[in-house]
């Protein structure tokens, strides 16, 4: 396997991000540390149904990441591995934040490698205080009144006051 010493590590970091949440920063934050270049790249997902727009995704993404400058935004559809290798990308980042999340997260990072056996998955443990937050919990909170104000960025507490009022 060629060695990684000499060539610059990009990773991308997929999701839908419907909407991103103190727990994805937290991961960006700490992917910005390891790798060269972090894509996050929003999954344009037809089989959801989501709150906000791929470009309303993207927008609020690329605002609370703006001051890593290492971090850029994409959107991506299709295989991830497709949109992976065109990037030049050798890493997928991913969080597990519990057990839970183990089960679904071993089973891509498989069917991942068993596509493009060169990329590598790497799981990285959010801040244990984000370890129960996820886009859904937010949603569901935001539509029922409850507090989201630790659990979002301002932007995007303000984005989804407004998009469920
Ligand atoms: O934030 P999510 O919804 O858990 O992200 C899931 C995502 C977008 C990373 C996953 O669904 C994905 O990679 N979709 C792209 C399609 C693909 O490559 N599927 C095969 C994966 S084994």
């Amino acid at each position: 396997m060629p060695s990684a010493a000499n060539r610059a590590v990009t990773a991308i970091y997929p999701g839908s991000f419907d909407p991103v949440t103190n727990g994805h920063l937290d991961l960006i934050a700490r992917g910005a540390m390891i790798f060269d270049r972090l894509i996050v790249a929003v999954a344009r997902n037809l089989e959801k149904d989501p709150l906000f727009e791929v470009k309303e995704r993207v927008e609020m993404l690329e605002a609370v990441t703006f001051d890593w400058k290492n971090v850029e935004v994409e959107v991506f559809e299709g295989l991830l591995m497709d949109y992976a290798r065109a990037r030049n990308a050798s890493v997928v980042m991913r969080g597990i934040r519990a057990v839970s999340d183990y089960e679904y997260e071993l089973q891509m990072a498989m069917m991942n490698r068993k596509i493009e056996p060169s990329i590598e998955t790497v799981f990285m443990l959010p801040g244990e205080a984000y370890s129960y937050l996820s886009s859904r919990l937010v949603k569901e909170l935001a539509r029922l009144g409850g507090p989201i104000k630790s659990l979002v960025p301002p932007l995007v507490e303000e984005r989804l006051r407004a998009k469920v009022s």
